[in-house]
């Protein structure tokens, strides 16, 4: 086992509000990893790609990417995989799931909008497993919010110490540069276009010459106001920062490249190389000699004649080796894989070996289901990849009633591949869609279109939520389900589903039943 290998590792995810920026750090990031030689060219590469590919009719209308793509680039002698998470108007389960297969996160934040909506909902999914949070401030080329109410926002909202390394040096037009708080040094904004790395002119010691020729008369204000900082804010604290309770905080823009760098350079220091996984047979090491892994989302149909599907594993340990036979431990199956791919930051490529913390793309036709785990022979089931309860529910009717069977198989299809949730009501079966995102309403009507051959309608209904229902005394669900037909539906695998009218509906029921649990997640069925 090559320990180095895994320990060079850093698997993570950006997380932002649509907007903050995170389109145009990623392409920062490859410009630092060599994959790109122009920033400018992931949004192009984005239209080539609706123009090309087409997987989706939604994406091409839309003109935004909802699938989650990977890339792996080389910095500083780590290797950076980059799991990239849909950032527009609308998310789905996708955006969760990602989050279940890195070992940290980039928190983006617009400096002039402050802590938003999304980001919320996006770090209550990292809180579920403490992931290890760097934050940059985008935008300061512009005129932005007071940093040090930024940072308050982000302690008080987010509940996260911040531990700034950075510092600003005025903002808009007026931005002279950032203060390196330990290393004490001034980097100074070069006012380039941020196509392209540029050289920076770095001022050693703040209480110099050269900071005193750039900062002039404000100098004296910048000392003091650093001396606030520091004594408001924290320092910074490797463990904290591996415990999720302490994030390092980087100020700069990305459109002008500025800023970018020094994070970049800590964040191949200090984000975790890949991290053990947690299984129903005990922990898994990343550094472990055999292979394992599991499936946190599946892409169908990118090409719409072939019913392929790829499934993106997740490496927990060992060494990936193409042609190499694995255990689908759910089927018991045994698999050949002579062709995954692995995502570099450019193209897909054959992947001839790939290690813990890397991403692998397996072609199948649908024998893969999220939450599925892979082994070189071990039983064991990676946990912790959870189905989430839809926050929309809707009806679904085939236009074509003689169609129903077929809408069904679909339905199911999709909801294995985890694209949204198909619940049949107990009484009358129908289909009832849940989703996390609006959006995906939409994306599913086509898809169930042009890939099933099937009209659909979806109907507004008066669902509030759903809930799996579970309960120790099997005796005792029964019950509830014999007694609450009429709200209750089946999930592809045949849970159990309960479907509130209202929040008093769901409240007054989880009274009722004290002895049964309401669970907005739901996990693959331990085998
Ligand atoms: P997202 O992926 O998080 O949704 O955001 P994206 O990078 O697409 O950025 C959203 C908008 O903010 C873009 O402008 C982008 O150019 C701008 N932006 C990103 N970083 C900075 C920054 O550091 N400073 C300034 N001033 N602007 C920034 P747009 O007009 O919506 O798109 P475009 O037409 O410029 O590409």
């Amino acid at each position: 086992m090559n320990i180095e290998e895994v320990d060079k590792r850093r698997t993570f995810a950006i997380i932002s509000h649509p907007d903050a920026g995170k389109t145009t750090i990623t392409e920062k990031l490859l410009l630092y990893g060599r994959a790109i030689q122009l920033a400018g060219t992931v949004k192009a590469r984005k239209s080539d790609r609706h123009a090309t590919s087409d997987w989706m009719e939604m994406e091409k209308q839309r003109g935004i990417s909802v699938t989650t793509s990977v890339m792996q680039f080389p910095y500083q002698g780590r290797t950076v995989n980059l799991l990239d998470t849909p950032g527009h108007e609308d998310f789905s389960e996708d955006t969760y799931r990602t989050l279940t297969a890195v070992d940290s996160v980039l928190m983006v934040i617009d400096g002039s909008k402050g802590v938003e909506d999304r980001t919320i909902k996006l770090m209550e999914v990292c809180r579920l497993r403490n992931t290890p949070i760097l934050t940059f401030i985008n935008k300061l080329d512009r005129e932005v919010r007071d940093p040090i109410e930024v940072l308050d926002e982000i302690e008080n909202i987010l509940n996260i110490k911040c531990a700034p390394v950075t510092w600003p040096i005025g903002m808009g037009s007026q931005f002279k540069g950032i203060y390196h708080l330990r290393r004490d040094e001034i980097h100074v904004f070069s006012h380039g276009k941020g196509e392209t790395i540029e050289d920076t002119n770095i001022i050693k010691g703040l209480e110099s010459e050269e900071a005193l020729e750039l900062l002039g008369d404000e100098l004296e204000e910048f000392i003091d106001e650093i001396e606030l900082v520091q004594g408001a804010s924290h320092e910074f604290d490797l463990q904290e920062y591996e415990e999720g309770r302490l994030t390092p905080v980087y100020f700069g823009t990305a459109l002008r490249n500025f800023g970018v760098m020094e994070m970049l350079d800590d964040f191949v220091e200090y984000a975790p190389s890949p991290l053990p996984r947690e299984t129903n047979a005990g922990s898994v090491e990343a550094t472990q000699e055999e292979f394992s892994g599991f499936v946190f989302k599946i892409q169908a149909n990118m090409d719409p004649k072939h019913r392929d599907r790829i499934a993106f594993v997740r490496l927990c340990s060992g060494k990936f080796k193409r042609g190499m036979k694995m255990r689908h431990v759910r089927s018991g199956k045994t698999l050949s894989l002579h062709n995954p791919v692995l995502f570099l930051a450019r193209d897909r490529e054959l992947a001839e070996e790939a290690w813990a913390g890397d991403i692998i793309g397996i072609p199948n036709h649908g024998n893969l289901r999220i939450g599925d785990t892979l082994t070189e022979g071990e039983a064991l089931q990676f946990t912790g990849i959870p189905s989430f309860a839809p926050e929309l529910l809707q009806k679904v009717r085939p236009d074509d009633p003689l169609k129903a069977k077929h809408l069904g198989r679909a339905l199911v299809q999709l909801a294995e591949e985890g694209a949204a949730r198909s619940l049949k009501t107990f009484i009358g079966g129908d289909w009832v869609v849940g989703v996390v995102g609006a959006l995906q309403f939409e994306v599913l009507a086509e898809r169930v279109r042009t890939e099933y051959d099937v009209a659909v309608r979806f109907e507004p209904s008066e669902l509030y939520t759903a809930r799996w229902v579970e309960g120790d005394d099997h005796a005792t669900v029964k019950k509830f389900c014999d007694e609450n037909r009429t709200a209750l539906a089946d999930d592809h695998d045949g849970s159990p589903v309960f479907l509130a009218r209202n929040a008093w509906h769901l409240n007054k029921t989880e009274e009722d039943w004290p002895e049964l649990r309401f669970m907005k997640t739901k996990e693959q069925e331990i085998v």
